[in-house]
């Protein structure tokens, strides 16, 4: 934990996890740019230098959290400091990881590692933070789920289910609180070129690869509009929705399995 203030004299504040790099810290950008506080968290002292990157640039107070938010004592911790020091109006749940790997192969941690942030981290920390949320006026929840949340995919069984998880959570939490103050949205990218294990792995899927992509700013930008307009979901690609549409299910799942052993290969 780092430059948490006692006595804090901010006022409500935007909560941003996963926001060191990638399209977490594009959020965060947006949101500052608009004038609004941010508590950012990541695992490493860069999410401090997000924070000075934003007060200097923006002028909005920014502060940071350095903790592990795949354990859930921690996630909770977290959200009592924040409860405790915070009025918050805006939850960006955007922590998530992913993975290609055959199943078998695939380690315990690395399983617990996905299931951790994707799935326990998004329900714990929107549960935590609800009853400061609903105090608010006018509160949003943007939760960052995956395109892939739309087809099942072999050597990815993990972490498409876990972003369906986010998806299935995010419609129905966002029902649930219709008639309060609190709007949730859900937001599900395809591929950007963040860390750079998914560098690589859009270079080694070529067209296809690229077919989805789009740059972090861009997403982070209408992310934010649509969650300010309190939209059901923030639609970043068209047209991987209407071939989700359109191809069948069996389809899409053993096209995309075929592509993503060849991947590995
Ligand atoms: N990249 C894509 O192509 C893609 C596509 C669809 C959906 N998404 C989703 O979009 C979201 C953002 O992805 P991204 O690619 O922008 O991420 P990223 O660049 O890999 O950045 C990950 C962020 O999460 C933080 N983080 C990682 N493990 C953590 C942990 N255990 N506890 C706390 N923070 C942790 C990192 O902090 P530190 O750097 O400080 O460790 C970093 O700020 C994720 O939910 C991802 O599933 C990504």
């Amino acid at each position: 934990m780092c430059s948490v203030e006692t006595n804090a004299n901010l006022s409500s504040v935007a909560v941003v996890t996963g926001a060191s790099r990638g399209l977490g810290k594009s959020i965060a950008m947006e949101l500052s740019a608009q004038g609004i506080d941010t508590v950012l968290v990541g695992t490493s002292s860069t999410v401090q230098t997000v924070c000075d990157e934003i007060e200097a640039r923006y002028h909005t107070r920014s502060r940071c959290f350095i903790t592990d938010l795949s354990i859930a004592d921690k996630v909770l911790d977290m959200a009592a400091d924040i409860n405790r020091e915070y009025d918050v109006f805006i939850l960006i749940n955007n922590v998530g990881v992913g993975g290609t790997v055959d199943f078998l192969s695939a380690t315990p941690e690395y399983l617990e590692n996905i299931i951790g942030l994707n799935v326990r981290c998004t329900a714990l920390l929107t549960h935590a933070l609800l009853s400061n949320l609903l105090r608010q006026k006018r509160s949003y929840v943007l939760n960052v789920g995956s395109m892939a949340a739309l087809t099942p995919v072999g050597y990815k069984a993990i972490y498409p289910a876990s972003k369906s998880f986010v998806r299935t959570f995010s419609l129905g939490l966002r029902e649930e609180l219709r008639d309060t103050s609190v709007s949730v949205t859900l937001c599900q990218p395809g591929a950007m070129a963040t860390n750079g294990d998914v560098k690589a792995r859009i270079e080694r899927q070529g067209r296809l690869g690229r077919a989805t992509l789009k740059s972090t700013e861009w997403i982070a930008h209408r992310c934010v509009r649509q969650m300010f307009r309190g939209k059901r979901e923030a639609v970043i690609n068209r047209l991987a929705w209407v071939l989700s549409a359109i191809v069948p299910e069996r389809v899409r799942t053993r096209m995309l399995t075929r592509i993503v052993k060849r991947e590995l290969q």
